[in-house]
């Protein structure tokens, strides 16, 4: 259980490059071993999440090389040419392996078993299971297919429409890739647009792809060409140097290479409205999506209402989006978002009672959270629930409040972000 001890406060002045993004990441390895031919890859996230997915397709036969400059090459082998995994795959903690890979090899001609940590065993899984039982796919799993291990015989998928409860760019993209194998036309409807990176990436790799609002349609069974991909920074690491560089006074902080996709962009809609002062500069394009450069300054924040549409587009924000309420002026409501509670951990959960040790006043409901802001944060002893988000936004809290604040059970943050301490710790003065 490593723990974080925060002690060391001063403003934080410089410039940060973000690494890339882990969504984005994941699905370049993933359509880059479906292709056929050599895909190379800029700027791959390191994190362990991202480490499973790379070790899933190598087990199922993909070669897969780092070059010498730090770059990956997948050696894809066409729609058909994975192999049978010969032992049991591990998603490790990350979700988006897993769920995507659900989907994936419920079209193979093979049998395959797909296992996770004590944490993502108890995610969830149904949402994926259901649609794709719905296109004839064989799954079995715990509890009559609510939890992994998931056991997966591969066969002949027939195509589906199918509307989605929920906005999830994971339940989306593990139909989306059975679709591939699939004669005819697979639809995805969602309630909101979820992050759409699987189906910009498919488009770019030449699949048959169109969105109408927040439906997607996949016509199947064509093969995808290899591609060179550049990865964006990821906006969900960025976010915790954003919002650090907000609530930590006299700071200013220039944030390189990251990743402005509509979908994803919800949190620099939110902490602007929160009056914070958020320059976007050099807008350009990597790998098909939009990057940007982003100055920030400290800035005193306000209470704000969050619901809707912004919940998906911003779903990944919201432990460090608490912190930056906790030292905001009156109270932020945090609404429509029952999603935080089938997270890594129980985000609505652990950042209530987490900030509640920083002195900060959090109503916890069914769906979200009331902060009430407190220009005062106490220095405390808190702990991550194995959650890498929950552990850096317990950090960049811990920079803001007075005394010593320690975090504990830390190990996680390498599931996303290896490295975060000493880069967020390298800008304090
Ligand atoms: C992800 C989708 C989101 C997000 C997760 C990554 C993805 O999950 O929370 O961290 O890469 O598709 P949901 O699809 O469950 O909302």
């Amino acid at each position: 259980m490593k723990k974080i001890v925060i002690e060391r406060k001063g403003s934080l002045k410089g410039e940060v490059t973000i690494p890339g993004d882990k969504s984005i990441s994941h699905r370049a390895v993933i359509i880059g071993s479906l292709a056929k031919g050599k895909t190379r890859i800029k700027g791959l996230s390191k994190g362990e999440d991202n480490l499973r997915t790379i070790n899933a397709f190598k087990l199922m036969g993909i070669k897969i090389k780092k070059t010498d400059n730090g770059e990956l090459t997948v050696h894809g082998r066409g729609l058909h040419g994975l192999t049978e995994p010969e032992n049991v795959i591990n998603a490790g903690n990350s979700g988006t392996t897993m769920r995507l890979l659900t989907g994936l090899l419920s079209g193979q001609e093979f049998f395959s078993v797909i296992n996770g940590d004590r944490y993502l065993r108890k995610r969830p899984m149904k949402r994926v299971i259901s649609p794709l039982s719905k296109m004839g796919a064989n799954i079995w799993g715990r509890e009559d297919g609510k939890f992994a291990p998931l056991c997966i015989n591969g066969t002949r998928l027939n195509p589906i429409e199918y509307e989605s409860p929920i906005a999830s760019a994971q339940v989306k993209s593990a139909i989306l890739f059975a679709g591939l194998y699939v004669d005819g036309v697979t639809k995805v409807s969602e309630p909101w647009l979820s992050r759409d990176h699987t189906e910009r990436m498919l488009k770019r790799f030449g699949a048959t792809l169109e969105r109408k609002g927040n439906s997607v349609s996949l016509c199947g069974g064509s093969e995808l060409e290899p591609r060179d991909i550049e990865i964006p920074g990821d906006i969900s690491s960025a976010a915790f140097f954003i919002v650090a560089a907000l609530i930590v006074p006299d700071s200013e902080v220039l944030l390189r290479n990251v990743g402005a996709n509509p979908s994803r962009n919800g949190v620099l809609e939110i902490l602007r409205k929160m009056g914070g002062d958020i320059q976007i500069l050099n807008e350009d394009e990597a790998g098909g999506e939009p990057v940007i450069d982003i100055l920030v300054k400290s800035s005193c924040l306000k209470g704000v209402t969050i619901g809707g549409a912004l919940i998906p587009k911003t779903i990944d924000e919201f432990p460090i989006l608490s912190v930056a309420a906790s030292v905001a002026k009156g109270e932020t409501v945090i609404k429509d978002a029952l999603e935080l509670r089938v997270k890594e951990t129980d985000r609505i959960k652990a950042m209530a009672s987490e900030l509640r040790k920083f002195g900060v006043d959090v109503e916890e409901f069914d769906d979200g959270m009331i902060i009430s802001g407190n220009n005062h944060l106490e220095g405390c002893e808190c702990q991550s629930f194995g959650d890498h988000r929950v552990a850096m936004s317990l950090i960049v809290a811990g920079l803001r409040a007075s005394g010593r604040t320690v975090v504990k059970d830390t190990s996680c943050i390498d599931t996303s972000f290896p490295g975060f301490k000493d880069k967020l710790f390298s800008i304090v003065h």
